[in-house]
């Protein structure tokens, strides 16, 4: 029953502390649930993992409802700033034809291969963040361990060179916490991308840029704003994504000693240990909204045209119809490749294997080079790692005898 529901339920306290209990009421629902943001906008809420997965398949539920009105509601005399130009040409937010068209393209310069070749300066990058961790003998998980590796390989895979390396860090570290207010280091990113794009134009190198820009001379290429728009997204998608799983997956270990020893026996438990906290408490809890483009059935009830739905992934990856104990952390469960932590259908995530294998390369090598890790003393219970509440994950390292 819909009506069970507070308005707000979703944004409160108590939801807040415990989001899954939500999310087993709405599965139990028989509809989807309507709830109202702090801005006034209904979303209807959908957490059965098979109504997910219709959700993000349905023809008539995506991104760019304007086209689907018959009057655009909200037209602007002004045309639109370099700002607005860019972020409207960002593949998460587009439809087909235009999505269907960026996708292959970036697609082409972003192939498994590319990625895989990583691996080899990922370890290295992974491995020196964790032998400075054990110097510390006092670490935060999020500052020190995971939050500088993303931005570092997503620099070196788009082809960023060492000496610009601190700036576009800089540049990222604002526009990935969305504290670019007046726009600047989204235009100073923007500039910096037209300047590297120039260079690789003339001189081509083995990277995303060379390769993006080499579609020019085939006449099917990105447009400015679209290759602006394709790096910006990789730093906005692959960052905290890529941190909140590491993180967690440290706090699920050391929260869960049994499964933490596992992984130390047998370093190649890593990869199970990466699905398994991706299925139990992944970074993306709803998908970016999508909107209805006419009236439709799914989850049991009706939509009407032009809304919001709220596809929720958390609500999926708990599913008991999909998952045993889906509420049990367990590295060891054989059902963990029904999970859809990274969406599923057309906007499945671009970066999948690379932020598989970010994740995988730091939890190896914490387990092969730091035996004695443990949650630090006097930090409290840590029950979550919450990266936009300044999550924090302070984790010491004691001789493995005293752990
Ligand atoms: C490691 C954990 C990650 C998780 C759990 C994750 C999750 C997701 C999800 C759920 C979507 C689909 C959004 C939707 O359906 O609207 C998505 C899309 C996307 N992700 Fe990821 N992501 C991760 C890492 C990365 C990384 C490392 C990159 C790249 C550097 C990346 C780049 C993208 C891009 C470009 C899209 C948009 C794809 C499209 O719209 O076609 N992600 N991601």
């Amino acid at each position: 029953m819909t009506d069970d529901f507070g308005p707000t339920e979703l944004w409160e306290p108590e939801t807040r502390r415990d989001p899954h209990a939500f999310y087993a009421r709405v599965r139990a629902a028989g509809a989807p649930v309507p709830q109202y943001d702090p801005a006034g906008n209904r979303f209807w809420i959908v957490a059965r993992h098979a109504d997910v997965l219709d959700g993000l398949q349905h023809p008539d539920i995506g991104h760019e409802v304007h086209r689907h009105q018959d009057r655009d509601l909200s037209p602007s005399p002004y045309p639109p700033s370099e700002t607005e130009r860019i972020s409207s040409r960002q593949l998460i937010a587009l439809d087909p034809p235009d999505h269907t068209r960026l996708r292959r393209l970036v697609s082409t310069a972003f192939t498994a291969r590319t990625v895989a070749r990583l691996e080899g300066w990922i370890a290295g990058v992974a491995a020196d963040l964790v032998a400075q961790a054990c110097r510390l003998g006092r670490f935060d998980a999020v500052t020190d361990l995971a939050d500088p590796l993303p931005v570092n390989v997503i620099a070196q895979l788009v082809g960023v060179p060492d000496d610009d390396r601190a700036r576009f860090r800089d540049w990222s570290a604002t526009i990935v916490s969305a504290s670019d207010y007046d726009g600047s280091a989204t235009l100073a990113f923007a500039a910096y991308v037209d300047d590297l794009a120039a260079r690789r134009r003339a001189e081509p190198r083995d990277d995303l840029i060379s390769g993006l820009v080499a579609l020019e001379a085939q006449g099917d290429a990105l447009d400015r704003d679209e290759l602006v728009a394709m790096v910006q997204l990789l730093l906005i998608a692959g960052q905290e994504t890529t941190v909140d799983v590491i993180a967690n997956a440290l706090r699920l270990l050391l929260t869960h000693p049994e499964q933490w020893q596992d992984l130390r026996a047998d370093p190649s438990l890593a990869s199970a240990v990466v699905e398994e906290t991706l299925r139990f408490r992944g970074p993306v809890e709803i998908v970016p909204p999508r909107f209805t483009f006419r009236e439709l059935d799914l989850a049991g009830g009706t939509i009407p045209a032009f809304e919001r739905v709220g596809l929720s992934l958390w609500g999926a990856n708990r599913d008991p119809e999909v998952f045993s104990h889906p509420d049990v952390f367990d590295v060891h469960r054989g059902d963990v490749a029904n999970h859809i932590a990274f969406g599923y259908g057309s906007h499945f995530c671009l970066g999948a294997s690379l932020g598989r294998l970010e994740a995988r390369l730091m939890l190896e090598a914490v387990a092969r080079e730091l035996p004695g890790l443990r949650l630090a003393d006097g930090a409290g219970d840590v029950e979550d790692v919450r990266l936009h509440h300044g999550g924090a994950l302070p984790l010491e390292v004691r001789p493995p005898t005293q752990s």
